[in-house]
Order: structure tokens, then sequence, then C-alpha cells
């Protein structure tokens, strides 16, 4: 059976974009057919400037609206990542066998260490070995499939050329993992500035749809959406950016293609008012169920322990495969 692996980073509230990339996939193909798990990679957390209760509270947070979208812990395995050792176990043996360069080159790493210093903050050191903590996420579980949106595509190459290179190294001790991506919004851009990712964490939150945002409040989001100085609605990524992250948007949350939905509009106001609604009804339900999950953290917490223990029974057998072949004499 296929294995899948994908992760979030608890470093602020989810937005439409984690939604859409990523999770909706997760929930509506992943979990069905393969032995998937999904984990909030806590850990990645700490690489920036960090408040220790927010990161606690934003965890269990992400645990709950994951569970509130719809994973279904008698389908697959939810997690959090400091909960199981063999992530940071892993992470060691890949540090020797990435290099130094390799991980200056990630495009993530040059634009986060810019941006720390720009505020004067030090750049930790994990924020350089952060994409070796991301291999040892996927690697450890033998992972086949990592469903992402397009920013993760050099992580997870770069997860492949170390698990090559280690079974190269050591013999065959990794499968070879591949990305996959949502046909249509891979990449939610921000509302208030498309030529950047709509991110976690990176502005006011004009250009930003959080999932709990209140639908009133999405309205306005997307209704204030920058678009373009022309008035043709057309699907052109490159020369209408706001207009085609709009399309992409309500393409994903109907299953319709964006370049067709293009045709059915005349003007900008008739497609941010149904991409507006669209959006208000795909959160719904996320929203109502978090509510009722939110009033019960104990049952969040279940799943997450229940979850722990199913992911360390899978990775430990991997992990100590690795620890064997690499040269580590077993503690017996
Ligand atoms: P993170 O937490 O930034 O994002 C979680 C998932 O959401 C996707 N995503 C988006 N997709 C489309 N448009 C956007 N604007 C957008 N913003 C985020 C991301 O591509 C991702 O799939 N390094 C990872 C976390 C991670 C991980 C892993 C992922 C750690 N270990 C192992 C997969 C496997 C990250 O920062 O994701």
């Amino acid at each position: 059976m296929t294995r899948t692996f994908s992760g979030i980073k608890p470093t602020g509230h989810l937005t439409l974009g984690n939604y859409l990339g990523a999770v909706r996939r997760w929930v509506e193909v992943d979990q069905h057919r393969s032995d998937a798990l999904f984990s909030v990679v806590d850990l990645h957390a700490l690489t920036v400037e960090h408040d220790p209760a927010r990161v606690r509270r934003l965890t269990r947070q992400a645990a709950t609206l994951l569970l509130a979208a719809g994973l279904d812990p008698d389908l697959c395995t939810v997690f959090v990542q400091s909960h199981v050792d063999e992530h940071t176990r892993l992470s060691y043996l890949l540090e020797c066998t990435a290099t130094d360069g390799e991980l200056r080159r990630m495009i993530q790493y040059k634009e986060k260490s810019a941006e720390a210093r720009a505020s004067g903050e030090s750049v930790r050191f994990s924020l350089l070995s952060y994409p070796v903590l991301m291999a040892a996420d996927i690697l450890a579980y033998g992972t086949d499939e990592v469903p992402v949106g397009e920013d993760q595509t050099q992580h997870v190459e770069l997860t492949r050329d170390l698990a090559v290179r280690f079974n190269q190294r050591y013999g065959h001790t990794f499968a070879i993992p591949k990305a996959t991506r949502p046909p249509v919004a891979a990449r939610v851009m921000n509302l208030q500035d498309p030529t950047s990712k709509m991110g976690k964490s990176h502005d006011s939150g004009a250009g930003i749809v959080y999932l709990l945002d209140e639908p009133d409040v999405v309205r306005k989001k997307v209704m204030r959406a920058v678009t373009d100085s022309g008035s043709e609605v057309a699907y052109d990524r490159e020369n209408s950016p706001g207009v085609a992250n709009l399309l992409e948007i309500l393409a994903a949350c109907g299953n319709a293609d964006p370049g067709e939905l293009a045709g059915a509009y005349a003007s900008y106001g008739a497609l941010k008012k149904d991409t507006a609604d669209a959006v208000v009804e795909v959160l719904r339900p996320l929203r109502e169920r978090h509510a009722v999950l939110a009033a019960d953290p104990g049952q969040v917490d279940a799943v997450l322990k229940e979850g722990a223990e199913r992911a360390r029974e899978r990775a430990r057998p991997v992990v100590d495969a690795a620890y064997r072949a690499i040269g580590l004499l077993p503690a017996g």
C-alpha cells in the first residue's frame, strides 16, 4: 500500500492556501487510498523567533483544524512531530548525508534568513538544517508520496537526493518519495499582493484568508482583493495575477477549471462575489466542526496520543535500519 506523509507547521493560523494547496487533498484523496500520516510539525516552528505558549496553542489548534477539515483517525494517523523521537534521531544521520552547500541553496532558507537579518534577528542554525529535519519526517516512514503545495517542491527534491545518496552509500534503506500537488491552487497568492504566496505570517492579514475567519471577514477580504487595471476576466497568471488567483480559488472550491471559468465572467465584481461565496461555503463546515472539537480538547489530545503511538511503530524499524546501515553499533 502506498505510504503518504505530509506536515503542517504551527507558526501561525492556518490559511486558505494551506487548505486548498494541501489539507483538502489529504482529506478527500490521500487518507482514503493510502496508509497516510499527517503531522503538526512543531519542531519546525522553533527555527525562527517564537513564543513558547503560542507554539503550544497553535499546535493544538492546527491539530483540531485538521480533524475539523475531515481527517479521520480511523482512516489515517494524525500526530504531533515532537511526540515521536524518530524524527530527530534520523535527522542527525541525514545531517551527515547532506552538504552545507546544498542547504544554503534552498530558496526558503535564503528568503527567511534575509528576513531575519533585516529585522535585526540572528539566524538560528536550525533554519539552515530545516530541510534535513523535513527529509527525516518523510524518510522515517518509508514514504512514497508527499502531498504538498508548490512551495515545498525544492525541499522534497532535496529529500529524494538525500535518500538516493544514503541508499547508494550504505545500502537500500529508504523509499524514494515524490511530491504530489493539487491540479489547481498549488500556490494560492496573497489577495493584496498577488505576486507573493498567501503565507501564514505575511502582513496585517488583509490579503490572507484564515480558516477560522468569520464569513463576513472572508467576504470583505475577497471583495477587496487587488485585481488589475484591465476589466476583461482572463486566466493569465503572468499578466493578470490577481484575477488568475481568484479564478484558481474559485475553481479549486468547485473542482472546476480556471481557464473555463474565466469565460463565464464579464466583470471582476461578479467573479469576486462568486469567489467569496464559494470560499465561505467551503469553510463553513470546517468552522462548525472546529467549534465542537475545540470545546473538547481532551478528545483531540487522545487522538494525538494514539496517533503518536501508531507513527512510532511505523518509523522505528526504518530509523533503526538506518542506524545499523550507517555503521552505528546496536545498543544490544
Ligand atoms: P507549511 O506549514 O508552510 O504549509 C503546509 C502545507 O500547505 C501548503 N501551502 C500552500 N499551498 C498552496 N498555496 C499556498 N499559499 C500555500 N501555503 C502553504 C504547503 O505547500 C504545505 O504543503 N516545510 C513544510 C512543513 C513540513 C512538511 C514536512 C511537509 C515539515 N516537514 C514533511 C511535508 C512533509 C511547511 O513549511 O509547510
